[in-house]
C-alpha cells in the first residue's frame, strides 16, 4: 500500500528515486510522484494518475534541469483518501511551496486537523489526508519552539498524528535532509558511502546498499549525505537495529518471465525449501523465535488462526493439520472480522497471524486485540522485521523470498508449510506425536519441494486450458477437506487476476443450493482427494462430478496420477502427483494458479497488478 523512496547522497537523485519506485510499484499504482531538491533553495515536484510511466512520460517533457538534485523522494500511491487523480497524487506541498511530503498509511483525525487549518485560512489543493501534514510541518518550522528544525518539526507534527503512517518530509530551506516519521506503517533506511537511502521495502534500494537499518514504532529517521539518525517522536535518540539485507536484486527481477508472478509461480519449491530449512533440529522441530515455554504450548488450550485472503485460506488448511496432530480446537477466522465479535481470549490461547507482508491492517489489529486479551501470538510472516512479527511472542518466517505479483503464490505454499511446522511444534510440544512420528511428517513435508517440480514439468496443458477458459462467463471450484481451500484459493486468484466471476464451494454443499448456477458448458475445475487415502471423500466428489455433468458442467478435475476411476467423468483431467492427504494442497494449488494466470493474460491483463489492488493492505 504505497511505496516510497527517499535520497540524499552523490547521484542524481531523480535516477535513484525512479530506480526505487519501479520496484515499489507493486504497492500501488494508482497515481506516482516525484519532489527534487536542487539545493539551491528550488523544489521541483512532477505527479501523474496511473501507472508510474506516465509520471515518467510527463518527466521526459518537462525540463531535466529542474530535476537534476542530489536529494528526493518519491511515492506510488494506492488511493484512500480522495481519487486516484493528478490532483491526489503525492508529494503535497504546504501553500508557499516550500515543504513536500509522502505519506503511506491514513491519518485518522486529518478531518479535525483540515478543518484546524481551513479555519486559519489555508485552502487545501486536494481531498488527501496527507496534505495536512505538509501545512502543519510548514507552520512549526515557521515559528514557535521548532523553528528552522526539519526533525523538530516533524516529530511535533508526529505527535499530533492519529492512525498508521510513515511520513517523509522535505524542505527547500534544508536541502540535504529528508526526514521522515513513522508509525505502524513500513520503513528502512539504506546506509550507503556517502549516500542514505529511504524505503518502505529493501528492494528499492537494494541496488546500491545491502546496509539497512530498521526503524522501531513511533520513531523519526532524519537522513542527509554522510549520516543517518533516529530519534523518537519527542526527538530524543533512540537506538536503531542494523541489519544486513540476504536477498540480491536477481531475486526481485523478472528472470526471464514477463511478469513476476509467473516467475513466482516456478520458485515454488524453493520457496518451501527455504522455509523448512533448519527447522528440524536434534530430533525435532525448531521455530524461529519464541518467547514462549514448552509449558506455555503445552498449557493452550485453543488455536485461533487469523489472517486475509490468501493467507486467510493457508490458515484454513492449518486447522486440518493442527487439529489432526495435536487435539486442540482450532478456529480460523478472516482478521477482518475477529476483534468485532469479542472472541473468547485467555492466556491460554494461542493465536497464529499469518501475513506474508507483516503489515496487513486486519491482521495487524487482530494481533493487538489478542495480546490485549493476553492471549499468546504466534505469527508466520515473510517480511523480516515486520510489524507483525514485532508484535507478537512468536515468529515463523516463511522464506520464499521476495514476492512481487500481487496475487499471492509462493508465499502461499511456503504459508502452508509454516502452518505444518507449528503444528508439528505444537504436538512435539504436547505430546500427542511421537518424536518418530514428528520425524515422519517432517520427512513427507521435505519431498514436497520435488513434487512440486513435478507438477510445474506439467503445466502446460493447464496454459492451453487457460486460452481456451478466456471468454467463460464464470468457473466455479469445486473440493472437499483440504481440497475445499484449495477451492476457495483457486476461485480467488481467477477472480483477482482474470476479473472473472468464480465461487469455490466445499463439493457437499452443492446440492444445497450452488447446483442450480450449472449450466450447458460452465466450467467446473474439481479437486479429488486420493482414491487410496481418502476413498469415502473420493467417491462421493466422483458422485458430486457427475451431478454436474448430467447438468452440461464441464468438468476440469485435478487428481492423482493414477485415479482412474474419475478419468471417464474428466471433460479435461490434470494429473498431480500422489502425496499424502494434508500436503495435497501443496501441489493441487499449483496448477489453478497457473490457470488463473494464464486466462487473465488470455484476456489481456497485467497479471502482476490487477486493478484496485495492493500488494499491503495497510488500511483496515
Ligand atoms: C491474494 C492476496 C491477498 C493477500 C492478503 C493478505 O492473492 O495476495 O489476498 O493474501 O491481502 O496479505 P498478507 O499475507 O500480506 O497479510
Amino acid at each position: 500500500m504505497c511505496g516510497i523512496v527517499g535520497y540524499v547522497g552523490h547521484r542524481q537523485a531523480l535516477e535513484v528515486v525512479l530506480g526505487g519506485l519501479r520496484r515499489l510499484e507493486y504497492r500501488g499504482y494508482d497515481s506516482a510522484g516525484v519532489a527534487l531538491l536542487d539545493g539551491e533553495g528550488g523544489l521541483a515536484v512532477e505527479r501523474a494518475a496511473g501507472a508510474l510511466s506516465n509520471l515518467e512520460k510527463r518527466l521526459a517533457e518537462v525540463d531535466g534541469g529542474k530535476f537534476a538534485g542530489r536529494s528526493g523522494m518519491g511515492h506510488t500511491r494506492w488511493a484512500t483518501h480522495g481519487a486516484p487523480t493528478d490532483r491526489n497524487a503525492h508529494p503535497h506541498r504546504d501553500t508557499s511551496g516550500q515543504v513536500a511530503v509522502v505519506h503511506n498509511g491514513i491519518i485518522e483525525n486529518f478531518a479535525v486537523l483540515r478543518a484546524e487549518l481551513e479555519a486559519a485560512g489555508i485552502e487545501m489543493a486536494s481531498d488527501t489526508d496527507t496534505e495536512t501534514t505538509a501545512h502543519l510541518v510548514a507552520a512549526a518550522y515557521a515559528d514557535g519552539p521548532t523553528a528552522g528544525d526539519l526533525t523538530a518539526s516533524v516529530c511535533a507534527v508526529a505527535r499530533r498524528l492519529e492512525g498508521a503512517f510513515t511520513l517523509v518530509v522535505t524542505h527547500a530551506a534544508e536541502p540535504g535532509k529528508i526526514v521522515a516519521a513513522r508509525r505502524s506503517s513500513p520503513l528502512v533506511v539504506g546506509v550507503g558511502e556517502g549516500e542514505h537511502f529511504l524505503a518502505s521495502d529493501v528492494a528499492a534500494f537494494i541496488e546500491h546498499t545491502r546496509d539497512a537499518v530498521e526503524l522501531g514504532q513511533d520513531q523519526v529517521v532524519t537522513i542527509t549525505r554522510d549520516a543517518y539518525r533516529v530519534t523518537d517522536f519527542f526527538a530524543q535518540d533512540v537506538e536503531a537495529k542494523p541489519f544486513s539485507v540476504d536477498w540480491d536484486l536477481s531475486a526481485a527481477e523478472k528472470g526471464g518471465h514477463d511478469y513476476f508472478m509467473l516467475k513466482e509461480i516456478e520458485e515454488q519449491p524453493e520457496a518451501l525449501e527455504n522455509t523448512l530449512r533448519g527447522h528440524f533440529a536434534s530430533g525435532g522441530i525448531v521455530l524461529d523465535e519464541l518467547r514462549l515455554t514448552e509449558q506455555d504450548l503445552r498449557d493452550i488450550d485453543k488455536v485461533f488462526v487469523v489472517a486475509c485472503g490468501t493467507a486467510y485460506h493457508s490458515g484454513l488448511l492449518a486447522k486440518y493439520a493442527i487439529e489432526h496432530w495435536c487435539r486442540v480446537p482450532v478456529e480460523v477466522e478472516l482478521a477482518s472480522e475477529f476483534r468485532y465479535r469479542d472472541p473468547v481470549l485467555g492466556r491460554d490461547t494461542l493465536v497464529v497471524a499469518i501475513s506474508q507482508s507483516g503489515e496487513t491492517a486486519d491482521t495487524l489489529e487482530a494481533v493487538r486485540h489478542a495480546r490485549v486479551q493476553r492471549a499468546r501470538v504466534l505469527a508466520i510472516c515473510n517480511t523480516n522485521g515486520a510489524q507483525i512479527p514485532r508484535e507478537s511472542d512468536a515468529v515463523l518466517y516463511t522464506h520464499a523470498g521476495p514476492e512481487i505479483g500481487v496475487a499471492a503464490t509462493k508465499t502461499f505454499l511456503a504459508q502452508v508449510a509454516a502452518n505444518y511446522l507449528v503444528g508439528l511444534a505444537l504436538a512435539q510440544a504436547r505430546g500427542t506425536k511421537y518424536s518418530d512420528e514428528v520425524a515422519r511428517e517432517f520427512a513427507e513435508l521435505s519431498a514436497m519441494p520435488e513434487a512440486v517440480r513435478r507438477t510445474l514439468s506439467t503445466v502446460d496443458q493447464v496454459r492451453q486450458l487457460g486460452r481456451e477458459l478466456a471468454d467463460a462467463k464464470a468457473v466455479l471450484f469445486l473440493g472437499r477437506h483440504v481440497g475445499y481451500p484449495v477451492a476457495l484459493e483457486g476461485a480467488l486468484k481467477l477472480k483477482e487476476l482474470a476479473y472473472m466471476h468464480a465461487e469455490g464451494f466445499a463439493a457437499g454443499e452443492l446440492k444445497h443450493g450452488p447446483i442450480a448456477l450449472i449450466e450447458e458448458g460452465l466450467p467446473v475445475v474439481v479437486v479429488m482427494p486420493s482414491p487410496k487415502g481418502r476413498a469415502l471423500l473420493h467417491s462421493k466428489l466422483v458422485s458430486n462430478i457427475r451431478e454436474i455433468q448430467a447438468r452440461g458442467a464441464r468438468t476440469i478435475v485435478i487428481a492423482e496420477e493414477g485415479d482412474d476411476e474419475v478419468r471417464p467423468f474428466a471433460d479435461e483431467l490434470i494429473t498431480i502427483p500422489a502425496v499424502p492427504t494434508l500436503l495435497q494442497p501443496l501441489v493441487s494449488t499449483v496448477p489453478l494458479q497457473v490457470l488463473a494466470a494464464e486466462i487473465a493474460r488470455a484476456r489481456g491483463y497485467d497479471v502482476d497488478k490487477p486493478r484496485n489492488l495492493a500488494k499491503s493492505v495497510t488500511v483496515e
